[in-house]
């Protein structure tokens, strides 16, 4: 294994330890290794002891290396890898029947609950830390793209969006798999306004929408906005939606207009769907002609692994009928500010630019002609590059601090890639009452209601990865664990 390129800002021992957490990610150092000689990696690297150190230390405080008395470092056995996994859901039961989606209330409440009682510490977005993304830079691009073109905040922008940045996206789509003109993409208002276009292209009022469940709980709500209703599709933690629960829901109902999916790192499970799965699904997609809708807004977020490189491949990639509408986000991966969404509808397409065309014109020009120069240079792989990195990081401390605080019998899996957890609670405690008293110590959690119009995942809460781990959030879900097992004991 070699080590990848410097970027430009990350220190000499960040990069080591980056090195390392990849060697043991990927089994060469195995736990109760010894790692090499303080000496050896000096000599290896060509670095300072103080290097080795700050590395070795680095690594040492996220739980991958434990320093023994006079013998060195030795890989550890994370507390982590000790969690018992989710379980996979019970697909020896009939489907749910289709609802219309009631979660706007309980939206309305978590939002307002948040603002009335202000939390010190916020597990509850899925974001990152503003630091995170490339804003200098960003920021650069904008006042070049205005230097250039003076009059560009006057002059009307493009209907499908800036040619420039369609076909930047279309060059990068190359490598999920997709071959697409600039033509074939719309570009949005976050990949929010691209669902909500996609479900009004192929669905009316009244209509069937199968969906994962647990799912985003903004696609409920759009679903609920449309007066649509939502059918939720059993769906496993590690390999996204049953597709023989889908099988069997389409054909019970008949009426499903279309399957809503995200292969990559789904919110909130963090699920990958393999490539099989994938293609089965389009399969039936295509037996019962009917719209697949593919949320990608997470894949540029999931790890170049060995296991899971072969897995990052769109559903569309496989699509020769135009029968999935593609979805994407820029939100995650490069700036929540541009709010920046694309979508690529094959068969609806003439029908999603209308759509788009009628609900908000063209997005602002400036925005994408700066996402479009940074993305067309070497900055953004780096930029991506690095961003997993720091995700890495901060998934394997928040785990391990959950590992460390919470009782007996919390379960949680750690998925590969992106920037949230997914952590089953003891003996089914309920996350609202988890929920209450975290706000009252200004603890924010998002819990398990609000990612299914079912009552099923009450015992569940989603924690946010996106932030720099530091003391503040070790103080926070330690606090959070103590909530959860003073809980847990009064259920005993
Ligand atoms: C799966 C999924 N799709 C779509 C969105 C919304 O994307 P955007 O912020 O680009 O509108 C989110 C945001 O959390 C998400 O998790």
């Amino acid at each position: 294994m070699t080590m990848t390129q410097p970027t430009r800002h990350e220190p000499i021992y960040q990069r080591l330890a980056s090195h390392y957490r990849d060697v043991i990610h990927a089994g060469s150092l195995a736990p109760g290794d010894r790692m090499p000689s303080l000496r050896t990696l000096m000599r290896q690297h060509a670095v300072s002891l103080s290097t080795v150190l700050q590395f070795s230390r680095q690594l040492e405080s996220e739980g991958w290396l434990e320093a023994r008395p006079r013998s060195g470092y030795f890989v550890r056995h994370p507390r982590r890898s000790a969690l018992a996994r989710v379980a996979e859901p019970r697909l020896d039961v009939a489907p749910d029947p289709a609802q219309y989606v009631g979660i706007h209330a309980r939206v309305s409440e978590f939002v307002a609950r948040r603002r009335l009682q202000p939390s010190k510490i916020d597990f509850s977005a899925a974001r990152c830390a503003p630091e995170l993304y490339p804003g200098e830079a960003l920021k650069n691009a904008a006042i070049r793209a205005l230097r250039r073109q003076p009059d560009l905040l006057v002059s009307p922008s493009q209907a499908r969006g800036s040619r420039h940045l369609r076909s930047v996206l279309a060059k990068r789509a190359i490598n999920i798999g997709l071959a697409l003109s600039s033509e074939d993409i719309q570009i949005t208002n976050g990949c929010i306004e691209a669902l909500n276009i996609a479900l009004r292209a192929v669905a009316q009022p009244g209509d069937t929408i199968a969906v994962e469940s647990p799912t985003f709980y903004g696609l409920l709500q759009i679903l609920e906005s449309l007066n649509m209703r939502a059918l939720e599709i059993p769906t496993s933690p590690e390999t996204g939606m049953s597709t023989g629960a889908l099988e069997l829901a389409l054909q019970t109902y008949p009426d499903i207009k279309a399957v809503v999916v995200v292969p990559h790192l789904q919110n909130p499970l963090g699920s990958m769907m393999p490539a099989a799965h994938k293609q089965q699904l389009l399969r039936l997609c295509q037996h019962h002609d009917i719209a697949l809708i593919e949320d990608d807004s997470y894949s540029e977020l999931a790890n170049r692994s060995d296991a899971q490189a072969a897995s990052i491949r769109a559903i569309k990639s496989w699509d020769t009928g135009g029968q999935v509408i593609y979805c994407a986000s820029l939100h995650k991966t490069l700036a929540p500010g541009l709010r920046l969404g694309w979508m690529a509808a094959g068969r609806w397409q003439a029908r999603v630019e209308m759509l788009k065309y009628a609900q908000t014109r063209s997005n602002e020009e400036l925005p994408q002609l700066a996402a479009a120069e940074f993305m067309a240079s070497s900055q953004y792989d780096r930029h991506l590059r690095t961003l997993r990195g720091k995700l890495d990081v901060q998934r394997a401390k928040t785990a391990e601090a959950i590992a460390t605080y919470f009782p007996a019998g919390t379960r949680m899996n750690l998925p590969d890639g992106g920037l949230t957890l997914w952590v089953e609670l003891p003996g089914q405690l309920s996350s609202g009452a988890v929920f209450d008293a975290a706000l009252d110590a200004q603890i924010l959690v998002a819990p398990g209601w609000l990612f299914s119009n079912s009552r099923r995942f009450d015992h569940f809460v989603r924690l946010n990865c996106g932030w720099p781990y530091d003391a503040v959030l070790d103080r926070g879900l330690r606090g959070l664990g103590e909530i959860v097992g003073r809980l847990a004991h009064r259920l005993e």
